[in-house]
């Protein structure tokens, strides 16, 4: 049996026991171990938000290295939609990684680039001609669409969005709104970048029109569609706190920006591949963006991102503008093809959609008992609920209360939101309805209890 350095090998994947099993505190000895030596050789500004050092992980749960399997609610951040160490993606790593790891597309092209950019093309909304270009995160997926549509327009304004998160780069910090932990202390940021109000209807009661015409009024006040390049939205925001927008506010900003000779760039790095129940949250309108920036659930864990977008948009720069030494690595994208299987064999759009209406009626029962929580949102597995105090103001410390609760409790959760008062799901689309349940009573109880 082959060894790793918290022991003896454990294969993880859909076989592993589908149970919450805690036969230690958490985290336990061994992660306590593990804790130790990471303050001494790791940055101290890389958190971890739930300190158990995993060994496995597959369908629903997450095997720690003392032995205690968790019930995971937030797939690595929305990433492992398919399942952790899903066999189709895992086979596709395995033969990958056996006949070459690495040529770098731009020196010795592959095909499984080009097969998935044709798959990337084939299934994103509109039937329009569309281009891709592969990247390493979602941030250099966003930052490569930003330059892109300056190329393209001419212009150089951008408009990001109350609430929304773009990624950790300079251009992407730019873009995302949150001062903490995001941004503070680490400007000046990228220049021409603007924000314009988002609709929340839990917040601003407004109708999708009506915020819609608030943002242009922003946009064309502030900044003048004359010199702006592209407008950048999350469909459903993630980081920002699940904020789904009021219908018809996402088409009356595409409808704007296609008149504005405005590049309409959907965020789905969050949203996409199967999580809201459709293949991308755009198709819930029937928005049809003109590029879009995914990566997290694209390649089943393995790091990968893209744009893709219209045909002329894409073509736009010189030869060489667009690349990166691992851009589209051929392990990368055979794990993005190996995803794209499971996606389709699993049926996975039907599965999300069953555990939303679990968690919208679990979630909904809990608002009807407790009035703390203020709203219930989001749609397929990418569900939240908002938590507020007795006048209705954002409750951080309770989010935070629940969420420790939760994870000693053996349940990996997280929070978002600006205010930091959202306590979002999002269960890889492998796991039961019988490990969900449980995760669900769990921060009931975590919640009652606080
Ligand atoms: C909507 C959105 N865009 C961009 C990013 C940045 O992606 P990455 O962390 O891969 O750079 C994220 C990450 O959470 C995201 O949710």
């Amino acid at each position: 049996m082959s060894m790793t350095a918290a022991g003896p090998a454990v294969v993880g994947g859909p076989s592993l026991p589908q149970e919450r099993r805690l036969v230690t505190a958490i985290p336990g000895p061994k992660s306590q171990e593990l804790i130790e030596r990471k303050n001494a050789a790791v940055s101290a500004s890389v958190g971890t938000m739930m300190p158990v050092y995993a060994v496995a992980a597959g369908g629903g749960v997450i095997v720690d290295v003392d032995g205690n399997s968790l019930i995971d609610l937030g797939s690595g951040i929305a990433v492992t939609n398919v399942g952790n160490a899903d066999p189709h993606v895992a086979q596709a790593v395995i033969e990958q990684v056996q006949r070459f790891t690495h040529t770098c597309f731009m020196v010795t092209p592959y095909d499984g680039y080009v097969e998935l950019a044709e798959k990337l093309n084939a299934i994103t909304p509109g039937d329009h001609a569309k281009r891709t270009a592969l990247f390493n995160s979602g941030a250099e997926a966003v930052e490569n669409a930003i330059k892109i549509a300056r190329y393209y327009t001419g212009k150089s304004a951008v408009v990001a969005f109350d609430h929304g998160y773009h990624g950790r780069t300079n251009l992407t910090m730019a873009l995302t709104a949150k001062a903490m932990p995001y941004k503070s202390g680490f400007g000046p940021f990228a220049p021409d970048v603007y924000r314009a109000p988002m609709s929340y209807p839990f917040r601003d009661g407004l109708s999708g029109e009506e915020a819609a015409a608030r943002a242009i009024h922003t946009m064309e006040k502030q900044i003048g569609a004359d010199r702006l390049a592209a407008i950048i939205i999350e469909p459903i925001q993630g980081e920002g706190g699940f904020v789904v927008p009021a219908k018809g506010f996402l088409p009356a900003l595409q409808k704007w920006a296609n008149a504005n000779n405005v590049v309409f760039i959907a965020d789905e790095v969050q949203t996409g591949f199967a999580r809201t129940g459709q293949m991308f949250a755009s198709e819930d309108e029937n928005v049809v963006p003109d590029m879009m920036t995914l990566a997290k659930g694209i390649a089943g864990g393995l790091p990968l991102a893209a744009v893709v977008g219209r045909q002329e948009i894409m073509d736009a720069p010189h030869v060489g503008g667009l690349g990166g030494t691992y851009g589209g690595n051929p392990i990368a994208t055979a794990a993005a093809l190996g995803s794209l299987k499971a996606y389709e064999e699993g049926d996975l759009l039907e599965r999300a959609r069953e555990l939303g209406a679990i968690m919208q009626s679990e979630l909904t029962a809990m608002k009807s008992r407790d009035p703390r929580v203020g709203d219930v949102r989001g749609r397929g597995a990418m569900m939240a609920i908002e938590l507020i105090d007795a006048d209705g103001k954002p409750d951080a410390a309770l989010t935070q209360r629940v969420a420790k609760a939760c994870h000693a409790a053996g349940v990996i959760v997280l929070t978002c939101g600006t205010d930091g008062n959202v306590f979002r799901l999002l269960p890889p689309l492998s796991i039961t309805d019988e490990l969900l349940r449980e995760g669900l009573s769990v921060i009931a109880d975590a919640l009652a209890a606080n």
